[in-house]
């Protein structure tokens, strides 16, 4: 195997900033499930940070703190370099480089107390994902978490035979075009032959959204070989061999169980594994996409320590965003499900 190890590295991804990876929002995560994270001074590494734009936007929002972002694919880091050059900027440092060897000597990256991967371990192969995780549970601090974001199931199931299509369809084309004769050939059986669409649903409207998204990231989406949507389960017992606990959704709304109705909040708290709660979760809200935060070594604070914490977090109401009508509730909406406040 080449150095892709299967990944579609033919061309760079999108310039992309992912709120939920803020070190403050994830300060904030954790402490909700007890889990103190510094918000100054703090360490904070992105494996596999792609363009480098999320981790510049964050250096710069906090500079008494060190960023580094490492990634395989060299353009990615050379366009991470010279952004981070032309802002100035003299907390945040790239390096060019694959898990599978960074892992032989994590010294070189030092500890953190935050990590994050955003859109990674369920795009690569095995052998590069059991190398990132050894990493992160090398590097992560005693106490430090694990941002770790990854398709999941159900709400992928329908795209299996898709990304299937696209994958034979590489055998013989290059990426985009791979891509495009498998969505033509899907849209021809969608009109002669629905009877897969009758099946799953949810593929008309993949295949539709598609029109909309960028083909930087359909191209990373679609054409790894290594695509694998995730249970959640399974991604616990990875994280458990290195030493690594669940401790709760980055995303926030998901955190709040007020927005199940009483049945399915009844069936979660019954639950005594959170294995098979958090998999009936996902169940409840046909997931498709898990922000989940794991921790190296949790210190459980006194309720009355975490209370007076959550007390101390301090939230500025953002004037560019526009308020909700008089008498009507603000909405924040995640996934499958809707919070009102
Ligand atoms: C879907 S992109 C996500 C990038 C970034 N986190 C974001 O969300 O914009 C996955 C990233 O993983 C990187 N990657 C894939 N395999 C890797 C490996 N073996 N070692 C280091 N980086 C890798 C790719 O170059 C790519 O930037």
């Amino acid at each position: 195997m080449n150095w892709k190890h299967g990944y579609y590295a033919d061309s760079g991804y999108t310039y992309g900033y992912y709120v939920e990876t803020s070190p403050l929002r994830l300060a904030w995560a954790a402490l909700i499930q007890g889990q103190q994270l510094p918000t100054r001074g703090f360490r904070y590494l992105d494996a596999g940070c792609g363009q480098g734009l999320s981790l510049i936007l964050m250096a710069a929002a906090h500079p008494d703190s060190e960023f580094v972002g490492v990634d395989f694919l060299p353009e990615h880091i050379a366009h991470a370099n010279d952004l981070a050059s032309s802002c100035g900027l003299r907390n945040v440092r790239f390096i060019e480089g694959d898990f599978i060897e960074l892992e032989k000597d994590p010294a070189c990256l030092g500890q953190f107390d935050f990590a994050v991967s955003h859109g990674i371990t369920s795009w690569i192969a095995p052998a590069v994902k059991r190398g990132l995780f050894a990493l992160i549970g090398r590097v992560l601090r005693p106490g430090g978490v694990f941002y770790n974001s990854y398709n999941t199931f159900p709400g992928w199931l329908a795209a299996v035979p898709f990304q299937h299509l696209v994958l034979l369809e590489q055998r013989s084309k290059t990426g985009a075009l791979a891509l495009k004769a498998a969505r033509e050939s899907m849209a021809a059986l969608k009109e002669g032959a629905p009877a897969l669409f009758g099946n799953l649903p949810g593929l008309a409207g993949r295949l539709e959204s598609m029109e909309k998204l960028d083909p930087a990231y359909l191209v990373q989406e679609y054409n790894n070989q290594y695509w694998q949507p995730l249970f959640v389960n399974q991604m616990m017992d990875d994280m458990s061999a290195v030493k690594l606990g669940y401790l709760g959704t980055a995303t926030l709304p998901e955190a709040f169980e007020s927005s199940y109705t009483p049945k399915v909040r009844e069936l979660l708290q019954a639950q005594a594994t959170p294995e098979i709660r958090e998999l009936l979760r996902d169940f409840a809200v046909n997931q498709s996409f898990r922000r989940d935060l794991y921790v190296k070594g949790r210190s459980r604070p006194w309720a009355a320590q975490q209370m007076n914490l959550l007390r101390a977090f301090r939230f500025v109401a953002n004037p560019a965003q526009p308020r909700p009508e008089e008498g009507k509730p603000y909405l924040i909406k995640a996934g499958g499900i809707e919070l009102s406040g």
